[in-house]
């Protein structure tokens, strides 16, 4: 008896388990924001005044860390700005997991490498500022394609080549572009015309060519 179960009591059986294991494979919660700034707090090789190696703690809340503002009915990370610490170091893949990011200030320190590719899954990203720091490379095309909500892409005063990338012109509600002080190149692409929210636009101090 037990070996024919009509196939209905079995699929009623198993949907619902293997519907919940798709969900919890995806789930995401503060401890994973806690992990990122982790993360993040073991690339700093400097931070002369002991703020994040004191105010990080492990044992507190995030929520509690300086520079970290967390809201929302799910009480995560929406902010993080660590701007004028003289902070020097690199920026973790990790920082791509906070998924509540709207706020991502790290103005004015020290902090050098590439531009994460992860920051690319921060789809409620608004305000991004890295100017004044070390960073170098390119600015990956694909990050810009699923940013839906940037307005404020700030990174003047790094060291910062290759091409603006046309997918740029993906972020429809950018109103603030700085780019000045960079070492970019190539032709400005076209496409930034299509930003009709677009306020400023500081591209000057690179070695690019064309018009706007
Ligand atoms: C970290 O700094 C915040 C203020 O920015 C403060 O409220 C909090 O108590 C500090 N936490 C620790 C563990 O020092
Ligand atoms: C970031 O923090 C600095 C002070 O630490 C403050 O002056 C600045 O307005 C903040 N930026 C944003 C976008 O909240
Ligand atoms: C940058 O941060 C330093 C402290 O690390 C501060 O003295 C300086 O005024 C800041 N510069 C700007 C332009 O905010
Ligand atoms: C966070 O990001 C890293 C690297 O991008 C990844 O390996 C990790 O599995 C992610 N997820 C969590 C929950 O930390």
């Amino acid at each position: 008896m037990e070996r024919n179960l009509p196939l209905c009591i079995v699929l009623a059986l198993l949907v619902p388990f293997s519907t919940l294991s798709l969900v919890n494979a995806e789930v995401t919660d503060i401890s994973t924001d806690k992990q990122a700034l982790l993360a993040l707090k073991a690339r700093i090789s400097h931070d002369p005044s002991n703020l994040l190696a004191n105010n990080w703690s492990t044992t507190t809340s995030v929520c509690s860390w300086t520079g970290i503002t967390c809201a929302g009915r799910h009480h995560r990370v929406t902010a993080l700005n660590i701007s004028n610490l003289a902070l020097t170091g690199t920026l973790p893949p990790q920082l791509g997991n906070l998924s509540f990011l709207a706020t991502l200030v790290i103005k004015n320190n020290s902090f050098y490498g590439s531009f994460p590719e992860e920051l690319a899954h921060l789809h409620r990203l608004k305000y991004l500022s890295f100017g004044f720091n070390r960073l170098s490379g390119g600015l990956p095309e694909n990050i810009f394609y699923n940013l839906p909500n940037l307005e404020f892409f700030s990174l003047p005063f790094n060291m910062l080549q290759g091409k603006l990338p046309s997918a740029l012109s993906k972020c429809k509600k950018l109103q603030i572009l700085s780019l000045s002080f960079n070492y970019f190149t190539g032709v400005i692409p076209k496409e930034i015309r299509i930003l009709t929210q677009l306020k400023r636009l500081l591209l000057n101090n690179n070695k690019l060519q064309g018009m706007i």
